[in-house]
């Protein structure tokens, strides 16, 4: 048997359609995660309710690597929009996901307030130990570029499918400065909680991973939340699915011509 491909979504909405098309489920829990291996369309699959939130979806996903030893991860679900273009139901596909949450502010005396646009990006994963952890842009985690190719291949009629980056932090944002900020200087195009951190842990396990986000409400363009797209966005992941094959078969496919991969 082939190894299982990980399909994450944050809430029970966010997997409740793609659990549904399972064939020969395997129900298991371990803490408050829960895990229904099967086969969606013949594929294994493992779908994984993360939780909301950066430290859900990083305990999720080592616990789905550690027991289920996926060939790649996928975090799907919904997500707010930084592109005022974006309206919900469009789906981006992370080229990459960067972290919005880790920041290391300039000091600010007493009583001078805060300034959250001057906060520097922290590194995370800095190594060399040294007193300086700040960096110009934030963590970044690059999608995987097979899973990413295999995701351009599909069709999708809700809306329109984009190729842009994903923001994750723990934080919800509705100023629109802020927003503003993240999507001029990072070049973000959805914010959401969960993707950033699945793709740290995937880094750690040199694992494949992709992160494909459904605009669910857009405060830059006055998109009313519509939790519902969660629905298009399953869809989606279920079409992608079907067209993914075993690595011996991906083997035999042509290489992606120089168009395609640029
Ligand atoms: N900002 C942050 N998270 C969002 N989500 C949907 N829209 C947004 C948004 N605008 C997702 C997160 C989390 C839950 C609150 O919904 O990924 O799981």
């Amino acid at each position: 048997m082939n190894k299982p491909i990980v399909i994450q979504g944050a809430m029970q909405v966010e997997i409740a359609s793609l659990v549904a098309q399972l064939d020969e489920v395997v129900v298991e829990t371990a803490g408050g995660w829960t895990f229904w291996s099967g086969l969606l369309g013949g594929v294994p699959v493992v779908i994984s309710r993360t939780g909301m939130g950066m430290s859900n979806a990083a305990a999720a996903t080592a616990l789905a690597i550690e027991r289920y030893a996926p060939a790649a991860v996928i975090n799907q679900g919904t997500a707010g929009g930084h592109d005022p273009a974006l309206q919900p139901n469009d789906l981006v596909l992370g080229t990459r996901v960067i972290h919005l949450g880790a920041f290391q502010s300039p000091f600010r005396d007493a009583g001078a307030g805060s300034d959250t646009l001057a906060w520097r990006p922290l590194d995370l994963m800095d190594q060399s130990e040294s007193a300086e952890f700040t960096m110009p842009v934030p963590m970044s985690f690059d999608a995987d570029p097979a899973l990413l190719a295999l995701a351009r291949e599909v069709g999708y009629r809700a809306g329109r499918v984009v190729d842009g980056v994903i923001g994750s932090s723990d934080v919800w944002n509705n100023e629109l400065d802020r927003i503003a900020h993240f999507h001029a200087r990072y070049g973000t195009l959805v914010e959401e909680m969960e993707a950033a951190s699945v793709a740290l842990v995937c880094g750690q396990y040199g694992l494949p991973f992709l992160g494909v986000r459904v605009v669910s409400n857009n405060i830059v363009n006055g998109a009313a939340h519509d939790v519902s797209t969660a629905n298009a966005c399953q869809a989606f992941v279920t079409a992608l699915l079907s067209r993914y094959q075993s690595p011996v078969a991906a083997l035999l496919r042509p290489p992606l011509s120089a168009e395609e991969q640029a």
